[in-house]
Formats: C-alpha cells, sequence, structure tokens
C-alpha cells in the first residue's frame, strides 16, 4: 500500500440526502436502529490494500445512508491493519460525523503471542479493546463483540468484561460472534443480570450457509438481540464474480485463505449460475438478490457485506431498491438450494 501523509483527498462533505435512501431497523428491543445494509473492513482494508479505494468505499456507503462499519482487531493483513487505516481516514473524514457513526470492533481471534492475546479472558479483551481505540483513533466504540465463543474461560468472566467495558464507556453496547443458540441464550441472561443487556449477534449467514435457521435466529428473537449476517455473498461467490473464470483482483486469487478455489467449482458454480438466472429475471444483479433474499426476515436487523471497490458497494445498496420476493421465486430459489 502506497501511504502519503501529504496527500490531500480534500474535504469530505458527505451526501445531504443520504438519510432518504435508507432503512433501518430496530436492533432486537433496544433504541438503536443499524441501516438495513452494512459494511465491514476484514478485507480491503490492510496494509497491501489502496487506502484510496478504502477511503473512497467508505465514502460512497456513507453517501448512501450507510452508517455502521464493522472491524476487529486483528482485520488486515496485517492483524490490526484495518484499525490503523481506518483510524487515517477517520481524521480526515470521519472525525466530523463521528455522531451520525456506529463503529464496532471485536477481540476474541489470535491477535498476540502467548495466552493473553487470544479467546475470551477479561485480560485480552480489555487489552485488546485499549488496543483497537488506539489504533482507530477514537474514545470509544459502539458496539465491542466478543468474536467467538471460548471453551475455556467461564461465560461469566467473558461476559462480566463485556460489562465493565460498557460501564467504563469504552463501548457503549455489547454483542457477540459465532456463538451457538444455547451459549447465546446464557450470555444474555449473565448480561441481563449484570444490568447490561446483549444488543446483537454477528453470525455467518447467507443462501449457502443457514445454520441460523436452525434456532439461534428463534433465541434471538426471544432474548430481544437484534441479528447482523457477515459473509451474506459467501465472499463473493454469490455474485456473477466468477462466473467467467477467475478475475485477477478477486478475493479467491488474491488470499486464497478464506475463499479457496478449489470450492468454486463444476456444481457450486452451476448452483450459481441457476441463482443468477433467478436474479436477472427479477431484475437484480446476484448479489442484490443475494441481500434481498436476507433481509426478507425481518429478524435481520442489518446485512453486513465486504466490498473491493465504490462500484461493488453501489451495487450491493441496489438491493435496497427491490426487497420483496414473489411466492413463486421463493420456491425456484429455495429448490436450488436444496
Ligand atoms: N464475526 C465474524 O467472525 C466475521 C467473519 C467474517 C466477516 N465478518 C464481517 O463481515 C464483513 C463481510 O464479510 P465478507 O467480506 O466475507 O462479505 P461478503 O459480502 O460475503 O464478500 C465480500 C466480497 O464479495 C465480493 N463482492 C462484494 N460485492 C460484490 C458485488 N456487488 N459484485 C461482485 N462481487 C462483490 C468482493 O470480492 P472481491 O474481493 O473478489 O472483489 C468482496 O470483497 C467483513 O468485512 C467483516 O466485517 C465477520
Amino acid at each position: 500500500m502506497k501511504i502519503d501523509d501529504k496527500y490531500d483527498p480534500g474535504f469530505f462533505r458527505a451526501d445531504a440526502a443520504r438519510y432518504e435512501r435508507m432503512e433501518y431497523r430496530r436492533c432486537g428491543k433496544s433504541g438503536l436502529r443499524l441501516p438495513a445494509l452494512s459494511v465491514g473492513l476484514w478485507h480491503n482494508f490492510g496494509h497491501t490494500d489502496d487506502l484510496e479505494k478504502a477511503r473512497n468505499i467508505l465514502r460512497t456507503s456513507f453517501d448512501h445512508g450507510i452508517t455502521h462499519f464493522d472491524l476487529a482487531n486483528n482485520y488486515g493483513p496485517p492483524f490490526g491493519a484495518a484499525e490503523e487505516n481506518f483510524g487515517r481516514l477517520f481524521r480526515k473524514d470521519w472525525a466530523p460525523y463521528r455522531d451520525e457513526l456506529i463503529l464496532s470492533t471485536k477481540a476474541g481471534w489470535d491477535m498476540w503471542p502467548g495466552p493473553y492475546g487470544n479467546f475470551g479472558s477479561r485480560k485480552y479483551l480489555i487489552a485488546s479493546l485499549d488496543q483497537s481505540l488506539r489504533r482507530m483513533g477514537v474514545d470509544y466504540v459502539d458496539i465491542f463483540y466478543h468474536h467467538r465463543p471460548d471453551p475455556q474461560t467461564p461465560l461469566e468472566e467473558t461476559m462480566g468484561a463485556l460489562d465493565h467495558i460498557v460501564r467504563q464507556g469504552k463501548a457503549l453496547y455489547a454483542g457477540i460472534s459465532q456463538y451457538k443458540p444455547e451459549e447465546t441464550a446464557r450470555a444474555a441472561a449473565i448480561l441481563r443480570q449484570m444490568g447490561t443487556p446483549l444488543l446483537i449477534h454477528q453470525p455467518r449467514y447467507s443462501m449457502l450457509d443457514r445454520w441460523v435457521e436452525d434456532g439461534l435466529l428463534d433465541t434471538l428473537e426471544q432474548e430481544g438481540v437484534g441479528a447482523i449476517a457477515f459473509s451474506p455473498l459467501e465472499q463473493g461467490l454469490l455474485t456473477d464474480r466468477y462466473l467467467q473464470g477467475f478475475p485477477e483482483d478477486s478475493r479467491a486469487v488474491r488470499d486464497g485463505r478464506y475463499l479457496r478455489k478449489d470450492r468454486i467449482s463444476g456444481e457450486r458454480l452451476e448452483l450459481v449460475r441457476r441463482l443468477n438466472a433467478i436474479a436477472q429475471k427479477r431484475g437484480q444483479t446476484l448479489a442484490q438478490m443475494a441481500i434481498a433474499w436476507l433481509l426478507k426476515d425481518q429478524r435481520i436487523t442489518s446485512v453486513l457485506v465486504g466490498a473491493s471497490s465504490p462500484k461493488q458497494m453501489l451495487d450491493n445498496i441496489g438491493a435496497l431498491e427491490q426487497l420483496a420476493f414473489e411466492r413463486e421465486e421463493l420456491d425456484q430459489i429455495e429448490a436450488i438450494l436444496k
């Protein structure tokens, strides 16, 4: 990545009409509303990426009413780089808009060496958030997540750390990610008892990964907790990205660790082609249909997409123009997914 601190991108004046185009959904039973579409900084914001493109992805998002940016301590590469780059952008673009933004970060996966830089201890979570705030150059985040369950640490300790962080004012709300239904209900009960409600759960959810339909969404509804679906496009597979081969600048080619080329194979690609044909009949791109398909369930507060360009982000935002499905379309999609 080229970094030139003397380069002046110009003052960012957000589009005055930005709130007219977005739908905002209440997050569980909280007072907080999130945009139906949120943007994640897992990929494309590291030190190997183009900071100007990253800047324009966020500017384009916010101009269309996307008020929620999602980070984690280890987003990069290397770990910490996405928060650091966001901090650079924040100083110039986002500081005047801080109160219009919902910023989240997380800890729970591998971050630094030794026994205190991973999983769910109070030691790790509190130290990690302090590091994140320094990298991002902000006083607080809106949501702090425990990034994944830790089978070794008592849930009371992990939830106690979230409660402490909220009481300190370093995060306004507490969230969890990747927790199964029973763990989620227990986490919510512990937090409730401490006086800090669980705001939100961040599970993986897409047309190709539907585990949340097996109990998690019901639990969240019962507990009054919101849901934000990550990897809704299966990292690019549920788009037209791979229908003509493997583009050089695609995730599968640039960083095959998470989206493996060998998983984008004949049978799966055929399924994507069939979904693409339905999307075309609806007058949408496949990415748009994949997003709309998740938002048809009102229990989904927000769909958390990634994008490697402002153009992709605009395409994704276009999903909001057509969220409704005919019964027949849903049946056809179901038949393909089965
Ligand atoms: N809680 C967790 O454990 C967890 C785990 C993973 C992610 N997340 C969060 O979820 C966010 C989204 O995850 P994700 O990046 O995997 O989501 P995704 O939306 O499923 O995939 C994003 C990728 O899809 C491609 N894409 C996006 N829009 C497109 C369009 N309109 N047309 C064609 N291709 C398009 C781009 O790939 P190319 O790069 O190939 O262009 C982009 O990088 C992350 O940034 C992070 O904030 C959370």
